[in-house]
């Protein structure tokens, strides 16, 4: 099999805290190709934007990599330097937060910050070089009136036009890997549409491999090829967005999707039952399970695998132990 671009092994992520150890990442191993966009999703506080953070080098004490491998181009990044690390981020992967104002500089005009991101990872470039390239990046996003925009600091833009910001810095390095962190929950509907749409355009005129994190899987279902389910710091499913939008396989994701609104239908937005469990105190066997229509006594005891449901569709579900098959590569 040809080597994924990004290769998250058994990653364990954790903080040492005064309460105890919360393991925010419990073994997560993702894949993603070149070129290919995937969805990682899942309710509030299950691990996606630790993940990222790991991929990054990013996370904030406590929190530390405890186990696990991360391969990036066939290189570990888990194994590298800090300051070789450094380089490679920026260059090669490139991040997206949730909010861009926690992000961009606000003494410093947008343009100049975008110019200075270009300058930072192309030593041989001029000031007037990289300032054309950032214009250039500005009207690629379809900031209008990119010169004058390029002059203004970020509370002077709107939340979109911030987003749009983002998109141009995190894109002007020509990443191999964006990692966009719920790049459009702060906005809204209509300007999310769009902003998605950018970087579907911008994802495959460039051929850039996306990680999309979202709570929301309207969106994976329009940008993504394949995505991963997460709970409680694990995955829970994951395959193409074809066969799983087809059929589900873990009924955490048949959760997810009966509790997305529906316009057309009168019923009340389901709720899946129960709440997240506290990080520090997870039950025993399969952490879904106090939440979960079709638990079995066995669930509660033993923590199930991924077992393959069809091919290259994944399960961590006793229900699916039939069809047993390897863990994603
Ligand atoms: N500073 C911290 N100290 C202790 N635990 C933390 C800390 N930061 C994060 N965590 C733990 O990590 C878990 C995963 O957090 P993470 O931010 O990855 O969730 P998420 O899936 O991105 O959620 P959201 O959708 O709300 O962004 C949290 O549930 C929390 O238990
Ligand atoms: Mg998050």
């Amino acid at each position: 099999m040809e080597e994924a671009l990004l290769r998250i092994q058994d990653l364990h992520t954790t903080f040492y805290t005064r309460d105890g150890l919360v393991r925010a990442v419990d073994g997560v191993t993702i894949a993603i190709n070149a070129g290919e966009s995937v969805g990682i999703v899942g309710e509030s506080g299950c691990g996606k934007s630790m993940t990222a953070m790991s991929v990054m080098g990013l996370l904030k004490k406590p929190g530390k990599v405890d186990g696990g491998k991360i391969f990036f181009d066939g290189r570990e990044l888990t194994a590298m330097p800090p300051g070789e690390k450094r380089r490679l981020m920026g260059n090669k992967i490139s991040m997206i937060f949730q909010e861009p104002m926690t992000s961009l500089n606000p003494v410093i005009t947008v343009g100049k910050q975008v110019r200075e991101a270009l300058l930072l990872h192309n030593r041989h470039m001029s000031r007037a070089q990289a300032k054309e390239r950032a214009l250039q990046a500005f009207e690629l996003v379809g900031i209008p009136d990119a010169k004058k925009r390029y002059g203004e600091y970020p509370h002077q833009l709107s939340g979109g036009l911030r987003q749009r910001v983002m998109i141009a810095m995190a894109m002007v390095c020509g990443p191999g890997l964006l990692i966009a962190d719920e790049p459009t929950t702060a906005l809204d509907v209509t300007i999310e549409a769009q902003i998605l749409h950018l970087m579907k355009d911008l994802q495959e005129e460039k051929g850039t491999a996306v990680m999309m994190i979202t709570h929301n899987l309207g969106v994976v279902a329009q940008f993504c090829h394949r995505l991963y389910v997460m709970y409680a710091g694990k995955v829970m499913e994951s395959g193409t967005v074809k066969e799983i939008f087809a059929d589900v396989g873990h009924p955490y994701t048949e959760g997810l999707m009966r509790s997305v609104p529906d316009m057309e239908s009168k019923e009340r937005l389901y709720n899946i039952r129960g709440m997240v469990p506290s990080m520090l105190h997870l039950p025993k066997g399969c952490r879904f399970c106090p939440r979960c229509q079709y638990s079995m006594a066995r669930c509660f005891e033993e923590e199930p695998e991924m077992y393959e449901a069809s091919p290259g569709h994944f399960v961590r579900c006793f229900l699916y132990e039939q069809g047993k098959g390897e863990e994603m590569p």
